[in-house]
């Protein structure tokens, strides 16, 4: 179940291409995947859509919900990660664009609203306004009782973009749920969860 040996190699040479959207040089580890997807409860026709699956840590884990009928989607921005997600997971669906725009994405698709989101993407490096429309599309893309999860890095976690990050979280959502520590992933991690989000 961890990664293979070349996804390090592959995620660090798109770094080098983007690092401000790559955001990373490692892919997450096996510990932080199963965090990420812990105590998730999903039923048929359940839509779970996948932010920023890169290499496909989390993705790996998703895809065992398929066989019950859940539906699921990866939006994934870097062209070269998305064509190799497209090939490594053959079953699975995949959009190369921005989560900004998730809630047209899903009626491209003709997907009900989504269940579960589980976000991969590096906010620590990313603007207040983009931070935004994330979560505004986030919002507008959960059904009133979906969660959202997240996380970000400990190193990060003091950092303004990331203190300006949880309070609008918290601000979007009507529910915050108790967050983990994941030490075993570099660099050490901690998993958020928010449901029922505010419906503008
Ligand atoms: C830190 S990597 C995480 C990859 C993987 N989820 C993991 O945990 O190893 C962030 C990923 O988000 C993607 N990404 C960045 N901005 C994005 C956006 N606006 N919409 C969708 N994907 C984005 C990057 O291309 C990259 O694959």
């Amino acid at each position: 179940m961890s990664h293979s040996w070349k996804d390090p190699f592959y995620l660090w040479s798109r770094f080098l291409l983007a690092p401000q959207a790559v955001g990373s040089v490692w892919p997450s580890s096996q510990y932080l995947a199963r965090a990420m997807i812990d105590a998730i409860c999903l039923k048929p026709g359940d839509v779970i859509v996948e932010y920023g699956p890169g290499t496909g840590p989390f993705t790996k884990l998703l895809e065992k919900y398929l066989a019950d009928g859940v539906e699921y989607i990866g939006i994934e921005y870097d062209q070269k990660l998305y064509k190799n997600l497209t090939t490594r997971f053959s079953g699975m669906r995949f959009h190369h664009g921005s989560a900004e725009d998730a809630p047209e994405i899903l009626k491209s698709y003709k997907l009900q609203g989504a269940s579960l989101i589980v976000s991969g993407l590096p906010f620590a490096n990313m603007s207040a306004a983009l931070q935004e429309r994330i979560l505004n599309a986030t919002q507008e893309a959960l059904l009133d009782h979906g969660m959202f999860r997240t996380f970000s890095y400990l190193f990060s976690s003091m950092s303004p973009r990331i203190t300006h990050f949880q309070k609008m979280l918290s601000s979007k959502f009507h529910e915050q749920h108790p967050s983990s520590t994941v030490m075993r992933n570099f660099p050490p991690a901690r998993v958020y969860s928010f449901s029922h989000p505010v419906k503008v």
